[in-house]
């Protein structure tokens, strides 16, 4: 194992990682964008297994947003492969180095065959305790608060909470992320400088590196180098500098 670039209390509780750039990578080598995300999926074994390895509590992944069913069938299905090919290769994995493995997204939207894949995982692996595996799939950060938001107002329907116990906390809880503490650092690989509908409440105090690298090429070089820009930052939520 490569030595660890940061002393164990500067890891980051959380990373999450927006996973972008496989189609540019298969584009530039003339291969389709679906070979693009079977690369990509090399790369996510590499930063489950170095987040691990780092003591890292939360590695979340930005997989299939609920913007990207609008892409042309092929490409949608072969990523749903992808997912399904996911939950059997890694399984082992997960199970030998005691990761815990969670899904976050619109769970309704997905095929039938997904969905039993990916909640027979999270069903093996939930007593994990080691580090969580949060898969963003289907997931949008605007249609997560609509459905708080929707959650919250069926309580205050039948009466079993008032509007004002409508917190900041009470609201949180009604997130798929629920217990999650939020992010403290969010990656982008290729060179992308937005959010694209990823953690929009969670992320609100995380530090952000963009990275030129697309996915398919992000090594575990490239992990430490974004954890040592973290360790750099000075967090202040809205405080002053000491
Ligand atoms: C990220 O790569 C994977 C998904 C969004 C599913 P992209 O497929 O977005 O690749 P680019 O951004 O088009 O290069
Ligand atoms: C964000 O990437 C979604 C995932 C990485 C799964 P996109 O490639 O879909 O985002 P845009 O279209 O560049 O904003
Ligand atoms: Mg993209």
């Amino acid at each position: 194992m490569r030595p660890s670039p940061l002393s164990a209390p500067q890891i980051p509780r959380h990373v999450a990682i927006i996973m972008d750039g496989n189609g540019r990578w298969a584009k530039g080598r003339g291969q389709s964008r679906s070979e693009g995300h079977r690369q990509g999926a090399k790369t996510v074994r590499m930063a489950v297994t170095r987040a691990r390895e780092l003591g890292i509590g939360v590695l979340t992944l930005y997989a299939f947003s609920s913007q990207n069913w609008a892409r042309p069938g092929d490409e949608v299905e072969s990523l749903m492969s992808l997912l399904v090919e996911f939950c059997e290769s890694e399984r082992n994995l997960l199970l030998d180095k005691q990761i815990r493995f969670r899904v976050i997204g619109e769970r309704s939207r997905l095929p039938a065959l997904v969905l039993a894949a990916v909640e027979a995982l999270e069903q093996v692996t939930a007593s994990n305790e080691a580090m969580q595996l949060v898969v963003a799939i289907s997931y949008g950060g605007r249609e997560e608060l609509v459905a708080a938001a929707q959650s919250l107002a069926r309580e205050v329907a039948a009466g079993r909470l008032t509007p004002e116990q409508v917190t900041a906390d009470s609201f949180r809880a009604h997130l798929w992320t629920g217990d999650l503490p939020d992010p403290d650092l969010v990656i982008r690989t290729s060179g992308e400088v937005r959010i694209s509908n990823f953690l929009l409440w969670q992320s609100a105090y995380a530090e952000f590196v963009i990275e030129p690298i697309a996915w398919p090429d992000w090594t575990e070089a490239d992990f430490d180098n974004c954890l040592v820009q973290f360790a750099g930052r000075d967090r202040r939520y809205g405080g002053v500098a000491p």
